[in-house]
Protein backbone atom coordinates (compact mmCIF):
# COMPACT_ATOMS: atom_id res chain seq x y z
CA UNK A 1 0.00 0.00 0.00
CA UNK A 2 2.76 2.48 0.99
CA UNK A 3 4.76 1.53 -2.26
CA UNK A 4 1.70 2.10 -4.18
CA UNK A 5 1.21 5.50 -2.93
CA UNK A 6 5.11 6.45 -3.09
CA UNK A 7 4.73 5.74 -6.57
CA UNK A 8 2.00 7.41 -7.41
CA UNK A 9 3.35 10.50 -5.62
CA UNK A 10 6.99 9.74 -7.46
CA UNK A 11 4.83 9.40 -11.18
CA UNK A 12 2.98 12.66 -9.79
CA UNK A 13 5.83 14.35 -9.24
CA UNK A 14 7.42 13.47 -12.79
CA UNK A 15 4.94 14.07 -14.17
CA UNK A 16 4.75 17.90 -12.38
CA UNK A 17 8.10 18.10 -13.67
CA UNK A 18 7.50 17.18 -16.83
CA UNK A 19 4.85 19.26 -17.52
CA UNK A 20 7.09 22.39 -15.70
CA UNK A 21 9.72 21.56 -17.96
CA UNK A 22 7.97 21.06 -21.34
CA UNK A 23 9.38 17.45 -21.48
CA UNK A 24 7.11 14.56 -22.90
CA UNK A 25 6.16 11.66 -21.69
CA UNK A 26 8.91 9.07 -20.51
CA UNK A 27 9.77 6.48 -23.34
CA UNK A 28 6.72 3.79 -23.60
CA UNK A 29 7.22 -0.48 -23.89
CA UNK A 30 5.78 -1.32 -26.71
CA UNK A 31 4.03 -4.80 -27.33
CA UNK A 32 6.80 -5.11 -30.31
CA UNK A 33 9.50 -6.31 -32.82
CA UNK A 34 11.88 -4.04 -33.53
CA UNK A 35 13.85 -4.87 -37.04
CA UNK A 36 17.40 -3.81 -37.26
CA UNK A 37 20.11 -4.36 -38.40
CA UNK A 38 23.08 -1.12 -38.43
CA UNK A 39 23.84 -1.80 -42.05
CA UNK A 40 21.88 -0.82 -45.18
CA UNK A 41 20.10 -2.90 -47.13
CA UNK A 42 20.16 -6.18 -45.58
CA UNK A 43 16.66 -6.55 -46.04
CA UNK A 44 15.16 -4.61 -42.67
CA UNK A 45 12.12 -3.51 -44.70
CA UNK A 46 11.16 -6.47 -46.63
CA UNK A 47 11.32 -8.52 -43.54
CA UNK A 48 9.41 -6.23 -41.22
CA UNK A 49 6.49 -6.19 -43.97
CA UNK A 50 6.43 -9.76 -44.78
CA UNK A 51 6.33 -10.40 -41.00
CA UNK A 52 3.47 -8.37 -40.65
CA UNK A 53 1.63 -9.70 -43.58
CA UNK A 54 2.47 -13.00 -42.48
CA UNK A 55 1.23 -12.25 -38.64
CA UNK A 56 -1.83 -11.18 -40.35
CA UNK A 57 -2.43 -13.96 -42.21
CA UNK A 58 -2.17 -16.06 -38.84
CA UNK A 59 -5.00 -14.15 -37.73
CA UNK A 60 -3.08 -11.13 -36.10
CA UNK A 61 -4.06 -7.36 -36.06
CA UNK A 62 -0.37 -6.36 -36.73
CA UNK A 63 0.44 -2.27 -36.62
CA UNK A 64 3.64 -1.78 -38.94
CA UNK A 65 5.48 1.23 -38.12
CA UNK A 66 7.57 3.03 -40.88
CA UNK A 67 10.74 4.36 -38.49
CA UNK A 68 12.95 5.04 -41.61
CA UNK A 69 11.49 8.78 -40.92
CA UNK A 70 13.52 10.71 -44.23
CA UNK A 71 13.43 7.80 -46.34
CA UNK A 72 10.23 5.66 -46.17
CA UNK A 73 10.21 2.52 -48.18
CA UNK A 74 7.13 0.05 -46.34
CA UNK A 75 4.48 1.95 -47.93
CA UNK A 76 6.29 1.29 -51.75
CA UNK A 77 6.55 -2.66 -50.74
CA UNK A 78 2.42 -2.69 -49.72
CA UNK A 79 1.62 -1.05 -52.72
CA UNK A 80 -0.37 2.08 -50.98
CA UNK A 81 0.40 5.88 -51.23
CA UNK A 82 -1.20 7.46 -47.62
CA UNK A 83 -1.03 11.39 -48.26
CA UNK A 84 0.15 11.85 -44.51
CA UNK A 85 2.42 10.41 -42.21
CA UNK A 86 4.13 10.83 -39.06
CA UNK A 87 5.71 13.75 -40.12
CA UNK A 88 2.45 15.75 -39.43
CA UNK A 89 2.45 13.95 -36.50
CA UNK A 90 5.92 14.93 -34.97
CA UNK A 91 6.06 18.46 -36.90
CA UNK A 92 2.67 19.06 -37.33
CA UNK A 93 0.47 17.76 -34.20
CA UNK A 94 -1.67 15.92 -36.19
CA UNK A 95 -3.45 12.59 -34.21
CA UNK A 96 -1.45 9.84 -34.66
CA UNK A 97 -4.69 7.43 -35.43
CA UNK A 98 -5.18 9.87 -38.71
CA UNK A 99 -2.34 9.23 -40.56
CA UNK A 100 -3.02 5.15 -39.62
CA UNK A 101 -3.56 3.55 -43.18
CA UNK A 102 -5.11 0.48 -44.23
CA UNK A 103 -3.28 -2.14 -46.66
CA UNK A 104 -4.75 -4.72 -48.97
CA UNK A 105 -2.84 -7.30 -47.07
CA UNK A 106 -4.71 -6.83 -43.24
CA UNK A 107 -1.53 -4.79 -41.83
CA UNK A 108 -2.32 -1.20 -40.40
CA UNK A 109 1.02 0.97 -41.55
CA UNK A 110 2.04 3.92 -39.92
CA UNK A 111 3.75 5.75 -42.43
CA UNK A 112 6.90 7.74 -42.39
CA UNK A 113 7.91 10.21 -45.50
CA UNK A 114 10.34 10.40 -48.09
CA UNK A 115 13.02 13.34 -48.70
CA UNK A 116 11.92 15.10 -45.21
CA UNK A 117 15.41 15.74 -43.64
CA UNK A 118 13.59 17.84 -40.67
CA UNK A 119 12.79 14.16 -39.38
CA UNK A 120 16.50 13.04 -39.39
CA UNK A 121 17.22 15.37 -36.92
CA UNK A 122 14.46 15.31 -33.98
CA UNK A 123 15.65 15.89 -30.62
CA UNK A 124 15.13 13.79 -27.77
CA UNK A 125 12.01 15.52 -26.76
CA UNK A 126 10.55 14.81 -30.38
CA UNK A 127 11.73 11.48 -29.98
CA UNK A 128 9.49 11.11 -26.84
CA UNK A 129 6.53 11.99 -28.46
CA UNK A 130 6.92 10.06 -31.39
CA UNK A 131 7.18 7.10 -29.71
CA UNK A 132 4.11 7.86 -27.38
CA UNK A 133 2.17 8.18 -30.57
CA UNK A 134 3.25 5.06 -31.76
CA UNK A 135 1.88 3.58 -28.31
CA UNK A 136 -1.25 5.18 -28.89
CA UNK A 137 -1.98 3.83 -32.39
CA UNK A 138 -0.20 0.06 -31.16
CA UNK A 139 -3.90 -0.16 -28.87
CA UNK A 140 -6.34 -2.12 -30.79
CA UNK A 141 -3.29 -3.97 -32.49
CA UNK A 142 -2.25 -7.47 -30.78
CA UNK A 143 1.48 -6.67 -31.38
CA UNK A 144 3.73 -4.07 -33.48
CA UNK A 145 6.57 -4.44 -35.64
CA UNK A 146 8.88 -1.20 -36.37
CA UNK A 147 10.87 -1.09 -39.81
CA UNK A 148 14.22 0.92 -38.44
CA UNK A 149 16.54 2.82 -40.68
CA UNK A 150 20.13 1.81 -41.36
CA UNK A 151 22.85 3.12 -39.17
CA UNK A 152 22.58 3.98 -34.91
CA UNK A 153 21.34 7.26 -35.01
CA UNK A 154 18.78 7.80 -32.00
CA UNK A 155 15.47 6.95 -33.90
CA UNK A 156 17.21 3.74 -34.20
CA UNK A 157 18.47 3.16 -31.03
CA UNK A 158 15.45 4.89 -29.00
CA UNK A 159 12.96 2.20 -31.24
CA UNK A 160 15.74 -0.61 -29.98
CA UNK A 161 14.45 0.48 -26.36
CA UNK A 162 11.22 0.58 -26.61
CA UNK A 163 10.35 -2.78 -28.54
CA UNK A 164 10.06 -5.60 -26.32
CA UNK A 165 11.88 -7.32 -28.88
CA UNK A 166 14.97 -6.65 -31.27
CA UNK A 167 15.21 -8.44 -34.33
CA UNK A 168 18.86 -7.95 -35.92
CA UNK A 169 18.93 -8.66 -39.56
CA UNK A 170 22.06 -10.01 -40.99
CA UNK A 171 23.61 -11.25 -43.82
CA UNK A 172 26.93 -13.30 -44.99
CA UNK A 173 28.26 -10.18 -45.59
CA UNK A 174 31.47 -9.33 -43.04
CA UNK A 175 30.45 -5.60 -43.29
CA UNK A 176 27.23 -6.98 -42.14
CA UNK A 177 28.35 -8.38 -38.97
CA UNK A 178 30.91 -5.72 -37.81
CA UNK A 179 27.60 -2.71 -38.65
CA UNK A 180 25.38 -5.02 -36.68
CA UNK A 181 28.28 -5.54 -34.06
CA UNK A 182 28.43 -1.57 -33.68
CA UNK A 183 25.01 -1.53 -33.11
CA UNK A 184 24.56 -4.24 -30.33
CA UNK A 185 27.17 -2.33 -28.69
CA UNK A 186 25.31 0.94 -28.38
CA UNK A 187 22.33 -0.94 -27.46
CA UNK A 188 24.24 -2.84 -24.73
CA UNK A 189 25.87 0.75 -23.61
CA UNK A 190 22.35 2.12 -23.52
CA UNK A 191 19.83 -1.07 -22.01
CA UNK A 192 22.13 -4.48 -21.38
CA UNK A 193 20.53 -7.66 -21.85
CA UNK A 194 17.79 -7.20 -24.16
CA UNK A 195 16.25 -9.49 -25.64
CA UNK A 196 17.88 -10.00 -29.39
CA UNK A 197 17.58 -12.36 -32.04
CA UNK A 198 18.98 -12.75 -34.98
CA UNK A 199 17.56 -13.45 -38.62
CA UNK A 200 20.27 -14.44 -40.96
CA UNK A 201 18.91 -13.09 -44.62
CA UNK A 202 20.26 -13.47 -47.74
CA UNK A 203 21.83 -17.03 -46.96
CA UNK A 204 22.44 -19.48 -49.66
CA UNK A 205 21.42 -22.04 -47.04
CA UNK A 206 20.91 -23.32 -43.52
CA UNK A 207 24.49 -24.04 -42.94
CA UNK A 208 25.45 -20.77 -44.22
CA UNK A 209 23.37 -19.14 -41.75
CA UNK A 210 24.00 -20.83 -39.06
CA UNK A 211 27.72 -20.33 -39.44
CA UNK A 212 27.15 -16.59 -40.08
CA UNK A 213 24.97 -16.06 -36.68
CA UNK A 214 27.79 -17.98 -34.82
CA UNK A 215 30.04 -15.39 -35.95
CA UNK A 216 28.05 -12.80 -34.39
CA UNK A 217 27.32 -14.55 -31.56
CA UNK A 218 30.77 -15.10 -30.57
CA UNK A 219 31.98 -11.54 -31.19
CA UNK A 220 29.22 -10.71 -29.13
CA UNK A 221 30.03 -13.45 -26.10
CA UNK A 222 33.73 -11.95 -26.41
CA UNK A 223 33.07 -8.86 -26.18
CA UNK A 224 29.84 -7.73 -24.65
CA UNK A 225 29.28 -10.65 -22.56
CA UNK A 226 26.20 -11.60 -24.21
CA UNK A 227 24.25 -14.46 -25.98
CA UNK A 228 22.50 -13.89 -28.85
CA UNK A 229 19.29 -16.13 -29.97
CA UNK A 230 19.39 -17.43 -33.70
CA UNK A 231 15.96 -16.67 -34.67
CA UNK A 232 15.87 -18.12 -38.25
CA UNK A 233 16.80 -17.63 -41.94
CA UNK A 234 15.49 -16.22 -45.16
CA UNK A 235 17.40 -17.68 -48.49
CA UNK A 236 18.47 -15.20 -51.18
CA UNK A 237 14.91 -15.53 -53.23
CA UNK A 238 14.45 -14.19 -56.65
CA UNK A 239 10.81 -14.02 -55.55
CA UNK A 240 11.51 -11.44 -52.52
CA UNK A 241 12.91 -9.21 -55.38
CA UNK A 242 10.58 -9.88 -57.83
CA UNK A 243 7.76 -8.79 -55.40
CA UNK A 244 9.06 -5.73 -53.82
CA UNK A 245 9.45 -4.61 -57.84
CA UNK A 246 5.88 -5.73 -58.18
CA UNK A 247 5.06 -3.51 -54.80
CA UNK A 248 3.54 -6.42 -53.37
CA UNK A 249 4.59 -8.36 -50.39
CA UNK A 250 6.70 -11.51 -50.92
CA UNK A 251 3.83 -13.67 -48.61
CA UNK A 252 1.07 -12.80 -50.79
CA UNK A 253 2.03 -12.21 -54.34
CA UNK A 254 4.71 -15.87 -53.83
CA UNK A 255 3.27 -17.43 -51.03
CA UNK A 256 5.24 -21.13 -51.11
CA UNK A 257 7.85 -19.37 -52.65
CA UNK A 258 11.12 -20.09 -49.97
CA UNK A 259 11.05 -16.54 -48.71
CA UNK A 260 7.69 -16.58 -48.21
CA UNK A 261 7.73 -20.12 -46.22
CA UNK A 262 11.05 -18.78 -44.30
CA UNK A 263 8.89 -15.52 -43.47
CA UNK A 264 5.52 -17.20 -42.61
CA UNK A 265 8.09 -19.63 -40.54
CA UNK A 266 9.47 -16.77 -38.52
CA UNK A 267 6.04 -15.05 -37.68
CA UNK A 268 4.66 -18.60 -36.36
CA UNK A 269 7.69 -18.88 -34.07
CA UNK A 270 6.83 -15.24 -32.55
CA UNK A 271 3.40 -16.44 -32.08
CA UNK A 272 3.78 -19.90 -30.65
CA UNK A 273 6.64 -18.91 -28.73
CA UNK A 274 5.30 -15.62 -27.61
CA UNK A 275 9.33 -13.89 -27.35
CA UNK A 276 9.18 -11.63 -24.40
CA UNK A 277 5.37 -11.81 -23.99
CA UNK A 278 5.41 -9.83 -26.86
CA UNK A 279 1.52 -9.66 -27.38
CA UNK A 280 -0.23 -7.89 -24.16
N1 LIG B 1 16.15 -12.74 -49.17
C1 LIG B 1 16.32 -11.93 -50.23
N2 LIG B 1 16.48 -12.45 -51.47
C2 LIG B 1 16.66 -11.66 -52.53
N3 LIG B 1 16.71 -10.31 -52.47
C3 LIG B 1 16.55 -9.74 -51.27
C4 LIG B 1 16.35 -10.51 -50.08
N4 LIG B 1 16.22 -9.64 -49.05
C5 LIG B 1 16.34 -8.42 -49.56
N5 LIG B 1 16.54 -8.46 -50.88
C6 LIG B 1 16.74 -7.33 -51.80
O1 LIG B 1 17.41 -6.33 -51.10
C7 LIG B 1 16.77 -5.08 -51.33
C8 LIG B 1 16.89 -4.22 -50.11
O2 LIG B 1 16.02 -4.71 -49.14
P1 LIG B 1 15.39 -3.75 -48.05
O3 LIG B 1 14.91 -2.49 -48.66
O4 LIG B 1 14.42 -4.55 -47.27
O5 LIG B 1 16.70 -3.45 -47.18
P2 LIG B 1 16.83 -2.47 -45.93
O6 LIG B 1 17.74 -3.13 -44.98
O7 LIG B 1 15.49 -2.11 -45.45
O8 LIG B 1 17.53 -1.22 -46.61
P3 LIG B 1 17.67 0.26 -45.99
O9 LIG B 1 18.78 0.18 -45.00
O10 LIG B 1 18.00 1.10 -47.17
O11 LIG B 1 16.37 0.62 -45.36
C9 LIG B 1 15.34 -5.42 -51.70
O12 LIG B 1 14.83 -4.45 -52.60
C10 LIG B 1 15.42 -6.77 -52.33
O13 LIG B 1 15.53 -6.65 -53.73
MG1 LIG C 1 14.59 -0.24 -45.12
Amino acid sequence: MTTTRTVRRTGGQAAGLRAATGLAAPLPTLPAVAVTGGKGGVGKTCIAVNLACALAGLGQRPLLVDLDLGLANADVLLGVDPPRGLAEVILGGADPASVVTATPHGVHLLPAASGREDLTALSEDQHHRLFQAVARCAGGHDLVVLDTAAGIHRTVTTALRCARVVLLAITPDPTSLTDAYALLKVLESHEPGRDVRVVVNQAGNLAEAQATCQRLREVARRFLGRDLVFAGWIPRDRALTDAVRARRPVVAMRPTSPAAVALRQLAQRILAEDWAGIRR
